[in-house]
């Protein structure tokens, strides 16, 4: 036998603004780490690609590079797990491999139209009913109905077998398990969840939903749970078992093990994704969230979770610095903003593009409302920082009235979280606890998870609870009538976005 004090875990995390690979030991500590940016790619105002040759090769230099640093090879490696941008569509010929398109990232709008035509065709109750997803251009299927659509001679290829689908697990997985003749063409159920495809009892694709959407059968993966062995990894990794797939911000949701029903996770990103474990039941949502699958391991029944979507969180404080010159970093938002009392009257909604949940709402633009001579542009800090808090809350508050579940506390992760003044107005607004882990980077982590216990490197999820360990913890301290009336100014602003767009 091996000795198990030099056995590590990989993941692969292929995101939207970069891809990276992390080595885990077995109490889920980071060992080294190999990061790597890709180009975006903006055809048009609101499309967005990725070229996927160059993202399959920044995988496989993101690899060397982890396993370099933690000095170990592929002898070391018990298995490699997989998470991902999710959403993000891409079409490749079966026999060559070559992509035959830029991906089209889960931001690009170029499906608006489309769906809206679906919408009017096929109803937007159906797609929800069956795929717990709102018709939105934010989903894969219409971004493979466009490539079909747009691409001459696609639809026929497509049709004859020649071409695949993949989101990019599945793009990932394909190459690791091939040579050039390609791999093995699968994608796990948290994936499959994002499609507008997949029918959420039977988890299998939904034939008359794909029928309505124009996507054939033939190009589409096999769907799989999220940890168990897809294959062998060639290269560098030769040998090793390819054993997790998750979409990313389900794979937080097992990094953060909230494998209870009402347990909760938020990654603040450059958008912020809140996630409900619901148990093995499906939960229908009334109040815009989403209903998807939170993981699958091996044969066991599926967990389920609501997710509520918010668009623009991190890309705020991003505009702030890049376009308005209000700040120098990101970091010094907190600076700024921390230099008042309060927001001065003012609400910033960042409505960049329309609003996500719980509106769903296409034709929202941003405002700033609340403006008097007295404001700064600390006052405004405060206010963009004040956005994510109240998006949190509408979040949360949907949630609620879904689930029936309060809140106890909420498990948070991201790169928003070292910002300490936006932890505590979260845990204000929210009136409840707001707990960070030791590990922030719970994405990769929970891929590594879901690998390791499906190769028994861990032998149960009990045994992954042990390694979460708590970092910071904020509660609050908002006096009540505060809250509320802060909260009733914000949904006054919040209303001023909607209609802007005929
Ligand atoms: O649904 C989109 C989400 O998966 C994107 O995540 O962290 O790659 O921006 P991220």
């Amino acid at each position: 036998m091996s000795d198990t004090r030099r056995e590590f875990i990989a993941a692969i995390d292929q995101g939207t603004t970069s891809s990276r690979c992390i080595v885990f030991d077995r109490d889920g500590r980071i060992v080294s780490v190999g990061q790597k940016e890709h180009r975006q790619i903006f055809p048009e105002p609101g499309w967005v690609e990725h070229d996927a040759a160059e993202i399959w090769a920044n995988v496989q230099e993101v690899v060397s590079e982890a396993l370099r640093k933690a000095e170990i090879t592929r002898e070391d490696v018990r298995a490699l797990g997989i998470t991902n941008q999710r959403e993000t569509t891409l079409l490749w010929d079966r026999t060559t491999g070559e992509p035959v398109h830029n991906a089209i990232v889960w931001q690009d709008t170029r499906t608006d139209a489309l769906c809206k035509e679906l919408a009017r065709n096929v109803g937007q109750d159906r797609f929800r009913r069956e795929t717990g997803l709102p018709l939105a251009s934010y989903f894969a299927g219409p971004k493979i109905r466009w490539l079909l659509d747009n691409v001459e001679g696609l639809r026929e290829r497509a049709e004859a077998g020649e071409i695949l689908f993949g989101t990019m697990d599945s793009w990932v997985v394909w190459n690791l398990t091939g040579g050039p003749d390609g791999g093995v063409h699968v994608t796990d159920v948290t994936n499959a969840s994002r499609t507008l495809l997949m029918n959420l009892r039977t988890l299998d694709w939904d034939r008359r939903i794909c029928d309505s959407m124009g996507v054939p059968a033939a190009m589409l993966p096999e769907i799989r749970s999220s940890a168990e062995v897809y294959g062998e990894a060639r290269g560098e990794l030769a040998g090793v078992p390819v054993a997790s797939a998750l979409g990313d911000q389900q794979a937080a949701l097992f990094g953060q093990t909230c494998f209870a029903p009402g347990e909760a996770k938020s990654t603040y990103g450059t958008g912020t994704f809140l996630l409900l474990n619901t148990g093995t039941e499906a939960v229908n949502s009334y109040n815009g969230l989403l209903t998807t699958v939170g993981y699958r391991i091996g044969g066991q029944d599926p967990v389920y979770a609501l997710e509520g979507s918010i668009a623009v969180t991190g890309s705020l404080v991003q505009w702030m610095r890049d376009q308005m010159g209000l700040i120098n970093s990101a970091a010094e938002i907190e600076t700024l903003a921390s230099s008042v009392e309060d927001n001065g009257g003012a609400y910033f909604v960042p409505a960049f593009s329309g609003l996500f949940a719980p509106y769903w709402r296409s034709d929202a633009r941003g405002v700033i409302a609340g403006l008097t001579r007295y404001v700064t542009k600390a006052h405004l800090a405060r206010a963009v920082l004040e956005a994510t808090a109240w998006q949190t809350r509408e979040i949360v508050d949907a949630m609620e009235k879904d689930s029936g579940v309060e809140l106890t506390a909420l498990k948070v992760d991201g790169g928003m979280t070292s910002n300490n003044l936006l932890m505590q107005y979260i845990s204000d607004v929210l009136d409840a606890p707001v707990v960070r882990p030791m590990v922030a980077e719970t994405t990769c982590l929970g891929a590594a998870y879901a690998a390791g216990l499906a190769v028994g490197f861990w032998p149960d999820t009990d045994a992954l609870r042990a390694n979460w360990r708590r970092a910071a913890e904020w509660t609050p301290r908002m006096e009540q009538d505060v809250r509320e009336r802060e909260y009733k100014n914000w949904l006054k602003a919040v209303e001023r976005t909607m209609g802007w767009i005929e």
